[in-house]
């Protein structure tokens, strides 16, 4: 086999060795059918078991409430940013938006093409590096949208923002899904692009209520409407069967790992560890504050442009990829999603101190 290296990508990101090898076989033959997972029918009985599996798997994964659905879209999260809005804000209605980062401001961005927008916390103020604690609520918002994980800033949501009693909690969970416990039940709508911790880009996992789905605007175009999703299996067209398989896959390997709890342990250990290490060294510095940072994504400077540089360069040449932070932050970021693994954490943390003690 050809060897593997460390993958640091923000996304689409390192994925289970052991799901990957089972999809190797699945090409090439799904379940000893003799046909691969790209080849069968998303009508025929043997796709149809992949699909009810990956569902039953979310679920169960997710503790989903009975009263939600759990729908497979195309598009990326990205087209959630619209579709959100297009289904449940017109013209003179207001949602609320919390702004902690570029992904967040994209979703505003849609968002004021349909309807009115409260911007009801924002850190921008400081280049997106903490998860804002002052916000004003406005007093009739359709929903309140947040984005739990900042892919490109390295904050995360500690817990869901306390909003008012009966509003409609809508988040954009696409870099932190299924890293730790969530309680479903407090979302209308939770959506995740799945190309960081359930598998391929493209797919987006989306789970809402019931009645969200209903309230849905009617006349949009059926490949827009949630109730065109939810009423036909997420099969109004072809679906892409391949990312649908692999969700299923990713989460029987989150099963066979402990579930949230094992995924919530895991994550806190590995990012505890850098953290520690940031925390100590005299020349590196973690850019988000402290109780705003992420798990998923942990964004680091030394504060020399140079040595950044010479740093992810002699990190690439041994075999640690993807370390360079988003040009908007600058220096390093290291995304260490579910499938990210211990072993790989401690040989990173190995190498940044002797990094560390060659330039200091
Ligand atoms: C938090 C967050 N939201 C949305 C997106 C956009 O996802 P997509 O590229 O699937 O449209 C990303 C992509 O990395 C992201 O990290």
């Amino acid at each position: 086999m050809t060897s593997r290296i460390v993958n640091f990508s923000a996304g689409p990101a390192c994925l289970p060795l052991e799901v990957l090898q089972e999809a190797q076989e699945a090409l090439i033959s799904l379940n000893g059918t003799g046909i691969g997972i790209l080849e069968h029918s998303h009508r025929g009985a043997a796709f149809m078991a992949v699909y009810e599996q990956a569902i039953s798997l979310i679920r169960e994964v997710g503790s989903v409430p009975d009263n939600y659905h759990v729908l497979f879209v195309q598009g990326g999260a990205s087209l959630q940013f619209a579709m959100l809005p297009m289904n449940f804000l017109s013209e003179d209605q207001t949602a609320d938006y919390l702004n902690t980062g570029a992904w967040s401001k994209k979703a505003i961005q849609e968002a004021e093409r349909f309807g009115n927008v409260n911007v009801a916390a924002s850190s921008e103020d400081r280049n997106f590096c903490y998860i804002p604690k002052d916000v004003r609520f406005s007093e009739n918002a359709e929903y309140v949208h947040f984005t739990s994980n900042n892919t490109i800033f390295g904050t995360q949501f500690a817990i869901e923002p306390d909003v008012p009693d009966g509003a409609t909690l809508i988040c954009d969970a696409s870099s932190d899904i299924f890293s730790r416990p969530i309680d479903v039940s407090k979302y209308g709508m939770i959506y995740a692009g799945g190309q960081k911790n359930l598998g391929p880009s493209g797919l987006v996992l989306v789970l809402i209520r019931d009645d969200l789905v209903e309230h849905g605007n009617p006349d949009l175009p059926a490949m827009l409407q949630y109730r065109t999703f939810a009423s036909n299996q997420s099969m109004y067209n072809t679906p892409p069967t391949f990312g649908i398989y692999l969700i299923g896959r990713v989460c029987h390997w989150i099963l066979q790992n402990g579930g949230l709890d094992g995924m919530a342990d895991r994550n806190r250990m590995k990012a505890d560890q850098l953290y520690d290490f940031l925390d100590s060294s005299s020349l590196f510095q973690a850019t988000a504050d402290v109780d705003s940072r992420s798990q998923m994504n942990v964004t680091f400077v030394t504060g020399d442009p140079e040595i950044d540089s010479a740093f992810v360069n002699e990190a690439t040449s041994l075999g640690f990829d993807g370390l360079k932070g988003h040009r908007s932050v600058g220096g390093m970021r290291a995304s260490i999603y579910n499938a990210f693994r211990q072993d790989e954490m401690d040989a990173f943390v190995h190498f940044l101190k002797t990094f560390e003690a060659a330039h200091v």
